[in-house]
């Protein structure tokens, strides 16, 4: 297990560890082919929230996502199609294919109307395996209780899509890292299934990383993930990521 230095404020707890902190800085602190998959959601660059003004940082780091990252290890990322050519800058990794999650209920508009899909992009470095096999379209469950609360639902992804994602592309004992962590959906994943071996994430807003630290501690967003979604979870450990491996 890699140790922080003794300054960087760390949640741990089980198989996850959040980090206050630039990914430009902490990365750093990994040893190269570490591991298994990325698994991210970066800044889209649309104006979204205060630290949404540039993308830049995604294509920054790379270099670094490659050095970190087992040959034969996943970098997936949620990111709109709008966004497709900028994602045609990536030059390391190999473009395996796209997810979709099916979003009961349209989140945003498209050029076409409503906006009822989100897409997840899927690079490799080298030939790669998935650890477990999915439909590529995957149910967003709970996205529309989250509607209306503090957390806005474009940063916050549902926990159901993380979990499968946690499970296709680093599978029980797989090492993840989550290098823009947000409010910490994928961690929250990662709980919840007991899926990764080792879960990472870095998240340089230090509000983002108060909340996420409390979801991670309540194991849930207070009052938002309902009873339903807490059942599926628990079947989705046993059906679908148990064993499958
Ligand atoms: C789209 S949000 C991620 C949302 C996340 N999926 C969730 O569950 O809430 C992108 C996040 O990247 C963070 N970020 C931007 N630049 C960063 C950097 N250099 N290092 C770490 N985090 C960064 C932003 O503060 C923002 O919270």
């Amino acid at each position: 297990m890699v140790k922080m230095k003794e300054n960087d404020s760390v949640v741990e707890k089980r198989n996850v560890r959040l980090v206050h902190g630039d990914s430009r800085k902490l990365l750093r602190g990994f040893p190269d082919c570490y591991f298994d998959a990325i698994i991210t959601d970066p800044p889209y660059g649309i104006g979204f929230e205060d630290y949404d003004s540039s993308a830049e940082v995604f294509f920054e780091l790379e270099e670094e996502f490659f050095r970190v990252l087992k040959k034969g290890g996943w970098f997936v990322f949620w990111w709109s199609t709008k966004k497709i050519p900028d994602i045609a800058k990536i030059k390391k990794f190999a473009y395996r294919w796209m997810l979709i999650a099916e979003i009961k209920g349209a989140t945003g508009k498209s050029i076409a109307g409503d906006r009822t899909y989100a897409s997840i992009f899927v690079f490799s470095k080298g030939d790669a395996k998935v650890k477990a096999r999915f439909a590529d379209m995957l149910p967003a469950v709970e996205l529309p209780q989250m509607n209306g609360r503090k957390i806005k639902q474009g940063d916050f992804k549902p926990t159901y899509v993380q979990g499968c994602l946690l499970s296709m592309f680093a599978g029980k004992n797989g090492k993840v890292l989550d290098p823009f962590a947000g409010f910490g959906s994928l961690l929250l994943s990662a709980l919840l299934t007991g899926t990764g071996k080792e879960v990472w994430g870095v998240e340089i807003d230090e509000a983002r990383f108060e909340v996420a630290k409390k979801i991670l501690e309540h194991e849930r967003i207070p009052g938002a993930i309902p009873d339903m979604l807490n059942g599926l979870m628990e079947k989705a450990t046993i059906g679908l990521f148990g064993g499958s491996e």
